[in-house]
């Protein structure tokens, strides 16, 4: 089954959006197989967004999401990757669209609450980026009473 890597990013934490956001994920379906409130360190920041590095906004960036704990987790689902990408809406929250994460509680699109893997190889690089060699949890969910 297909799994992506998502993050309430620190301005998400503060605003104690944790919640709100992993309902809506869960809500929607997806099965949450990891999750950690983690410290991001500058080395492993400046790596997971290395293919920005020559962009102005980089410093910036790795300052921002080093500057308290994400919350950092794995879900898993039929098309999770597209999907929760749908969910949270645009980059810059001043055009995302309402009912989406970041159309909803984005402010600007340094602080825009949360991060999500595009693709399968982007996916699987950060879940072995951010949670290592840390099993993810293995268990059934039965789906069979749902309408
Ligand atoms: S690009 O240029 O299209 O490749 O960039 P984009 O994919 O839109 O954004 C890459 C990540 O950088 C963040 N970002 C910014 N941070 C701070 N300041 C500015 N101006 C800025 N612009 C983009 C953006 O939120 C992306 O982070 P993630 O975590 O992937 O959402």
């Amino acid at each position: 089954m297909e799994k992506t890597f998502v993050m309430v990013k620190p301005d998400g934490v503060q605003r104690n959006l944790i919640g709100d956001i992993l309902s809506r994920f869960e809500k929607k379906g997806f099965k949450l197989v990891h999750a950690e409130l983690k410290q991001v360190s500058k080395e492993l920041a400046e790596e997971h967004y290395g293919e920005h590095k020559e962009k102005p906004f980089f410093g910036e960036l790795v300052s921002f999401i080093t500057s308290g704990p994400v919350f950092a987790m794995v879900l898993e689902g039929e098309n999770v990757i597209a999907t929760s990408r749908k969910m949270m809406g645009v980059t810059n929250p001043q055009e995302a669209a309402p009912g989406t994460i970041r159309g909803d509680f984005g402010l600007t699109v340094g602080k825009n609450v949360i991060h999500g893997s595009d693709s399968e190889e982007s996916a699987e690089r950060e879940i072995g980026l951010f949670v290592g060699d840390k099993p993810l949890v293995e268990y059934k969910k039965d789906d069979s009473t749902w309408v």
